[in-house]
């Protein structure tokens, strides 16, 4: 008994410090692949229901409303440049110890790296984006062909996009796939003209974070709305990265901190896979576990900004949904009186306004907050931007007339997120085929969003600061 014990320890002593000492390679294990909103749709979207199992077999769709998430794209002249030469150094330095624990092959990779994005790159949607964006469209039209056919006029098609080029070269091969006819090239360039687009000017453009002053001075520039996400970053998870990286890749002893941790992993590892649509050099640098760990940080940080929990992060977006009712309720009226409607209204737009529409219609729950202590609980956590806003991330409003046999004709609701159908919250209808909630009863339990409601949201009036604090700065 006691000798089966101490070969027992004999054993685990051995294999930690095998674990310890080996060298460590990009190759052992799976890749990880979630990177918040710099994950590909393809390792996360649902599966869209096949058409039995779309709705109860009198329901028909009449209309589809779509928010659609640019696709992957080379980085913007915002995004962090100058931290790409910093690391480009930083890779001179690997294994000056002599005793980096890396395997040869990801040391050579990380020592041949070079500046791969410049300032001109300007956010262009990439070829993989460009992808994203035609197969959507064509799943969408497998599995709606009722409204999405080439024989619906071309004109009850509305589309639209910021005047950002990630979101205009993103629309361009969506909108031609759901409008093409494969038989006749002369029609599906008439059609690409019929259809309606709107493309607002920038300054003028409400979707814009940045033309919403209070969510800029209460959120984005606020220095003190991350609390959590920095008592992460200086927490023992972070160091224990740092000293895994500063062993692996041998670099003597507190040359890297935890903002050069960082830099690694956002410019030099997510970006560079949302571009090459693998993960590169400076990704092998880390473990799984690593990686994981920095994307909960990355997790906290979109909490802390861009959740439930802070309403005017949500609020700001309130005529975006207002859109989205009103097209729902527009389309059944004209359809009760057999007057042609919009069959697809189309945006497409940026990972904010996806995640502000999400909570506007209470599509997750506000559970425990993310905070620097609940790593370990909240690996399976439901607030994850890889999950929620991913490249070509979607949210859905589909609209059906149903004509029950044994019922007056109805008009009902299905929410779809990422291809998932999701429950219309405080709407039964467990156990029905494709949960679809009445529209009325949909309006009723969103009054915020049906204009000339009582309760109608005002966009001018929730993004507008208190006159004392309006001009800060401005002298
Ligand atoms: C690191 O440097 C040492 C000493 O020059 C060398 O023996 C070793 O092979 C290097 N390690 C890698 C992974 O390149
Ligand atoms: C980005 O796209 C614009 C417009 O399509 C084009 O003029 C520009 O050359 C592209 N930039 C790069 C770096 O590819
Ligand atoms: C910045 O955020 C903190 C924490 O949420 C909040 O208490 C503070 O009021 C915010 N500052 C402004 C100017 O809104």
């Amino acid at each position: 008994m006691m000798e089966k014990v101490k070969y027992r320890l004999r054993l685990l002593v051995f294999c930690s410090l095998f674990l310890l000492t080996r060298s460590h390679c990009s190759t052992d294990e799976e890749p990880f692949r979630l990177f918040g909103e710099k994950t590909f749709y393809e390792h996360v979207g649902g599966k869209l229901p096949a058409i039995e199992e779309r709705a109860p077999e009198y329901c028909q769709p009449i209309h589809i409303n779509m928010l659609i998430r640019h696709g992957a794209r080379y980085p913007d002249p915002d995004d962090s440049f100058p931290a790409l030469p910093e690391l480009f150094k930083l890779a001179r330095k690997i294994n000056i110890t002599g005793t980096a624990t890396q395997c040869p092959e990801d040391i050579k990779a990380l020592l041949n790296w070079k500046v791969w994005a410049t300032i001109y790159d300007n956010g262009n949607v990439t070829r993989e984006g460009a992808k994203e964006m035609s197969d959507l469209a064509f799943r969408f039209k497998q599995a709606f062909p009722e409204i999405l056919n080439k024989d619906i006029p071309a004109n009850q098609f509305w589309f639209s996009s910021t005047d950002i080029p990630q979101t205009r070269q993103s629309l361009s091969p969506f909108k031609t796939e759901i409008l093409k006819n494969n038989e006749n090239q002369l029609r599906t360039e008439n059609r690409l003209r019929e259809a309606q687009e709107v493309i607002p000017r920038l300054e003028d453009d409400q979707i814009f974070s940045k033309n919403c002053e209070k969510y800029m001075v209460r959120v984005s520039r606020n220095v003190s709305v991350t609390p959590e996400f920095k008592a992460f970053l200086n927490g023992p998870l972070v160091e224990g990265i740092v000293k895994g990286v500063t062993r692996r890749l041998g670099f003597p002893k507190g040359a890297i901190d935890r903002f050069v941790v960082w830099k690694m992993y956002t410019i030099g590892c997510y970006y560079q896979q949302w571009v090459d649509n693998e993960n590169g050099p400076w990704c092998a640098a880390f473990t799984r576990e690593e990686l994981e760990i920095l994307s909960f940080a990355e997790d906290i940080r979109n909490y802390e900004m861009k959740s439930r929990k802070i309403s005017i992060s949500y609020e700001k977006n309130c005529f975006v949904s207002k859109e989205i009712m009103s097209s729902l309720l527009d389309s059944r009226t004209k359809d009760m009186l057999d007057q042609p409607h919009l069959a697809g209204r189309f945006r497409l737009v940026h990972t904010s306004n996806i995640v502000t529409t999400v909570a506007n219609f209470r599509l997750y729950e506000v559970d425990e907050p993310l905070t620097s202590q609940n790593f370990e609980s909240k690996r399976n956590r439901e607030f994850n931007f890889a999950k929620m806003v991913p490249t070509a991330a979607n949210l859905v409003f589909v609209l059906y007339r149903c004509d029950d046999p044994s019922l007056a004709v109805d008009y009902k609701v299905q929410v779809l997120w990422n291809e998932n159908v999701v429950p219309v919250p405080g709407c039964p209808q467990e156990g029905t085929v494709g949960q679809l909630c009445d529209l009325d009863k949909f309006m009723r339990i969103y009054p915020t969003f049906v204009v000339g409601s009582l309760h109608e949201c005002d966009q001018d009036e929730i993004c507008r600061l208190p006159r004392s604090m309006s001009f800060q700065g401005h002298y």
